[in-house]
């Protein structure tokens, strides 16, 4: 029997015969020299469904067996943070260092990162770099610092008392007093029956909410827009966006449709705005017919075109464009984000177009001045009350934050005080003039428009062509012309051809004429 192979199968236990041993597996295997039989200890679990096995027969599946890669030896994250963290001052090859290893850049190229000038402090309309010198802030940052950077010291006040208070609530699950109380304010602010009011974050969140509230009210999804439009960098926004930074994110959003602006550069519509108006009227009405009204959510306007250059609609356009979404029961959105809060010299954009009242108004940046990040979106009545008992389907954690919400209400209350809007609108005929000059005198401004405290020049070369195509490199001269304006110190936004003007509303009568002398200064470098 010894030569026979005699296996008592248990469960991952198996008795063998030396001989059989031998056949069954080649695995070196711990043999006692004058043994007749051993047993050999097998760790893998036999196969269920199966009453023999032996070692890798009828055991579950045994797999390849591979090398892991090693962790990354480049992985940095050894938990320690350095102590300069915990220094009152960096030294500029510190500084210099972060901004080429660790800033990224947004919608332009990261290289440009690191000869970016290093902003240190403000005060009033002016802005001072690291290494002390002085900027006039020539486009209130974004367009957004609208109170220039000397913090009111009542809105310094309701932000450290709500912080003090309670720093966060979350408007999912409680009410705070500010936001009664801003919302309120603004119930008040707002014409016709604009009533309800919920706070994002930032304006193209805002236009993000009023796009699904749209959809979701009219049970319609495209929106209708202009080439030249920007309403946030979110996908739907951009989507909704017209200028060349829509091309980042097309292929992610549906629905939009876009319309041709009043007030192209390469062509016009008419000679005068009532031509204009007529005839845009009658393509966008035959534009909405051959679309089909039926699925049509909303038309979408900036009151103003603003990063676009401060494009104002002819007479009559926007009032036209309400009557046809009333024919043909589309919703009127109004963006102004940039607009709003008094830039134009009246509280609201759309407030030149007499008897227009938009179903949704979103708004950000002069909000808050800037000095916190807020939002706004007010709803006419009949979309409130659809709301009452349909969810909106948008939220967000930051969304109706307290301290932003703080903030906010002492801003607001502030531009009406101080009635910043109208002041913006006494500055409009100084602005005018300055332009005026410029149009006069510099071979490199085509034409220049300014409508309270918001300007814009249109820059072109000397074949009477825009100096470049918005989204393109820049060429050598307008390279040049943007440190000119740095050394003559004047700061902002500037995204050729288009030169905004729109400094912050708190500014002296000297202050924007200095600026208008700087500009002047700076745009030798563009003459031909
Ligand atoms: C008209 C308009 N809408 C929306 C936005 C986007 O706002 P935010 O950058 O706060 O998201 C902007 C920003 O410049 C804007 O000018």
């Amino acid at each position: 029997m010894a030569a026979i192979a005699q296996r008592h199968v248990q469960r991952n236990r198996v008795l063998f015969s030396q001989r059989t041993m031998r056949s069954l597996t080649t695995a070196p295997v711990q043999c006692p020299a004058n043994a007749a039989t051993f047993v050999v200890e097998d760790t893998t679990p036999k196969c269920d469904v199966v009453l023999h096995s032996s070692r890798n027969v009828n055991v579950q599946y045994v797999p390849d067996q591979r090398t892991r890669p090693q962790n990354p030896i480049d992985d940095n994250s050894s938990g320690l943070v350095s102590p300069r963290h915990w220094d009152e001052d960096w030294s500029m090859q510190q500084l210099q260092e972060a901004a080429e290893n660790n800033i990224v850049a947004t919608w332009g190229s990261t290289r440009a990162v690191s000869s970016t000038r290093m902003m240190e402090r403000g005060e009033g309309v002016y802005v001072y770099d690291k290494s002390g010198n002085k900027y006039l802030d020539w486009t209130s940052q974004a367009v957004c610092a609208n109170l220039g950077h000397t913090v009111p010291p009542a809105i310094k006040e309701a932000v450290i008392r709500q912080l003090d208070k309670l720093p966060m609530v979350y408007g999912g699950t409680g009410l705070t007093e500010v936001r009664l109380r801003l919302a309120h304010l603004l119930s008040e602010l707002c014409p016709g029956d604009i009533n309800g009011f919920v706070f994002p974050t930032g304006g193209g969140e805002a236009n993000e909410a009023a796009i699904r509230i749209a959809r979701r009210f009219t049970g319609k999804h495209k929106i209708l827009n202009q080439y030249r439009s920007y309403h946030g960098g979110s996908t739907a926004t951009l989507a909704a966006t017209g200028d060349f930074r829509r091309w980042f994110a097309e292929a992610g959003a549906s629905g939009f449709v876009k319309m041709f602006n009043p007030q192209p550069f390469g062509f016009k519509w008419g000679s005068n705005d009532k031509e204009k108006t007529e005839i845009l009227l009658d393509m966008l009405d035959e534009q909405i017919r051959m679309e089909g009204p039926s699925t049509i959510a909303a038309i979408m306007l900036e009151p103003i075109v603003g990063a676009g250059g401060a494009l104002v609609l002819p007479a009559g356009y926007m009032q036209g464009v309400r009557a046809l979404c009333d024919k043909y029961d589309i919703l009127l959105i109004i963006d102004e984000v940039m607009m709003g809060f008094g830039r134009t010299g009246k509280f609201w954009g759309f407030q030149h177009y007499e008897g227009v009242i938009p179903d949704i108004v979103t708004s950000a940046k002069g909000l808050t001045s800037a000095y916190l990040p807020l939002a706004m979106l007010g709803m006419r009545q009949k979309i409130k009350d659809f709301f009452m008992d349909n969810p909106l389907g948008w939220g967000a954690t930051y969304a109706n934050h307290p301290v932003a919400l703080a903030c906010a209400y002492e801003v607001v209350k502030h531009v009406v005080k101080e009635n910043l809007a109208e002041r913006a609108a006494s500055f409009e005929p100084l602005m005018v003039e300055h332009m005026q000059n410029l149009v006069n005198k510099h071979s490199c401004v085509r034409q220049a428009r300014a409508v309270g405290l918001f300007g814009c020049l249109d820059l072109i070369g000397p074949d009477g062509n825009m100096i470049q195509e918005y989204q393109q490199t820049s060429p050598p001269n307008v390279v040049r012309f943007r440190k000119a304006m740095l050394d003559n110190g004047l700061y902002g936004l500037f995204r050729p051809p288009l030169l905004h003007c729109a400094p912050p509303l708190i500014i002296q009568e000297h202050e924007l004429s200095d600026g208008f002398s700087r500009l002047d200064e700076s745009l030798k470098e563009l003459d031909f």
